[in-house]
């Protein structure tokens, strides 16, 4: 199969990690819009907008499936999306829900949500958990942590200084959703800050089971090709490409 991978930026890659360590695919095509990232601060029209445009550019690949692996994207324009394209468009935000619940029953433990500005209000993964009767919810809007993954910033004082902004105040959880595909290259730090998190919800993971689950695609190939194009400074993005997946 060759698929479409879209996100703002370099965040996706990390769902591009999970899917080449799994062996899913023959071919990816991964675009990053670079050149107007980040999502996470813009409106949902915005976002929308962008999103259909991204479809535009996967029209000069005859692909069999996109994935969004954007949060931001999957809460405002998935339905969009697989209205107007001619192959299943799957996103992440019903995928990290499925993957929280597998793993984690207590109701009232502390659970942290972190994304962007858009995906936090968009109430996404709040409302879809406390449907399923998780009590202990707090979800911040953590978007600085965007730029400093865009610029390549995966630890180190700056970030330190960064979650003690954010955490500072939270009760240390039991489980965290990395509710923006930027967040798994920093999960290291993040788990660090908070010493030892016995869950983290991580979109790439999350999106593989699911892709077992409910299209039945699993491990079946040798080799994946990858291809990385992006709005903009698609050296800056191969750059951390070759940082990030050669790990
Ligand atoms: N990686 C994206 C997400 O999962 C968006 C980051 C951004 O562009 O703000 O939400």
């Amino acid at each position: 199969m060759k698929i479409g991978v879209f996100d703002s930026g370099a965040g996706g890659l990390s769902v591009v990690k999970s899917l080449l360590d799994h062996k899913l695919f023959d071919e990816i095509i991964y675009y990053g819009d670079t050149a107007r990232v980040p999502y996470g601060p813009k409106d949902a029209n915005t976002v929308i907008r962008y999103s259909l445009e991204a479809l535009e550019f996967f029209n000069n690949f005859d692909i069999d499936l996109l994935i969004t692996a954007c949060n931001t994207v999957s809460a405002y324009a998935i339905t969009e999306m697989q209205s107007k394209a001619s192959y299943p468009v799957v996103g992440v935000i019903e995928p990290g829900i499925k993957a929280l619940v597998n793993g984690f029953t207590d109701k009232d433990a502390p659970i942290l949500i972190i994304g962007t500005r858009a995906t936090i209000a968009s109430k996404r993964y709040q409302h879809a958990l406390e449907q399923l009767g998780y009590q202990n919810l707090t979800a911040l809007q953590t978007g600085l942590f965007v730029s400093m993954v865009e610029e390549g910033i995966f630890d180190g004082p700056l970030l330190y200084e960064t979650m003690h902004h954010y955490f500072k105040e939270i009760e240390t959880p039991q489980a965290i959703i990395l509710g923006c595909t930027h967040f798994p290259l920093i999960s290291e730090s993040i788990k660090s800050y908070f010493d030892d998190i016995p869950t983290l919800i991580h979109s790439g993971e999350a999106i593989v089971e699911y892709l077992e689950e409910r299209h039945g695609i699993k491990e079946n190939v040798e080799e994946t090709k990858l291809s990385i194009y992006a709005s903009d400074n698609v050296e800056g993005l191969r750059a951390i490409a070759n940082r990030w997946l050669n790990d």
